[in-house]
């Protein structure tokens, strides 16, 4: 198994997660992270660090899209390992769902 980032990530990017990551393998979009599903170690300790439960095992049911997607991104965009600041309007979208079809960004984030 492995623990993924989903949708409730989009736009919000807290970013509390990745200090905690001991295999530092989460990835920074546009306006999301990523888990890289092979470097997890399923270790579970970034999941109580999202303040809005973004990060989701995949035995929950349906994951697939997520674990794909994670997988996907992973690849394409660059590693993260230290927390930065969230986008100024990120408690706005932390109440928002079913972000994705209209607000995820394939584009890779950093700086
Ligand atoms: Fe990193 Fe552990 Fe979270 Fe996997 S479950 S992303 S290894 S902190
Ligand atoms: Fe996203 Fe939560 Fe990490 S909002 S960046 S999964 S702390």
């Amino acid at each position: 198994m492995t623990y993924v980032v989903t949708e409730a990530c989009i736009k919000c990017k807290y970013t509390d997660c990745v200090e905690v990551c001991p295999v530092d393998c989460f990835y920074e979009g546009e306006n999301m992270l990523v888990i890289n599903p092979e470097e997890c170690i399923d270790c579970g300790v970034c999941v109580p660090e999202c303040p809005i439960e973004a990060i989701i095992p995949d035995t929950h049911s349906d994951m697939e899209k997520w674990v794909e997607l994670n997988a996907q991104y992973a690849k394409k965009w660059p590693n993260i390992t230290r927390k930065k600041n969230p986008p100024e309007d990120a408690d706005v979208w932390a109440s928002v769902p079913h972000k994705f079809p209209e607000h995820f960004s394939p584009e890779k984030g950093g700086s």
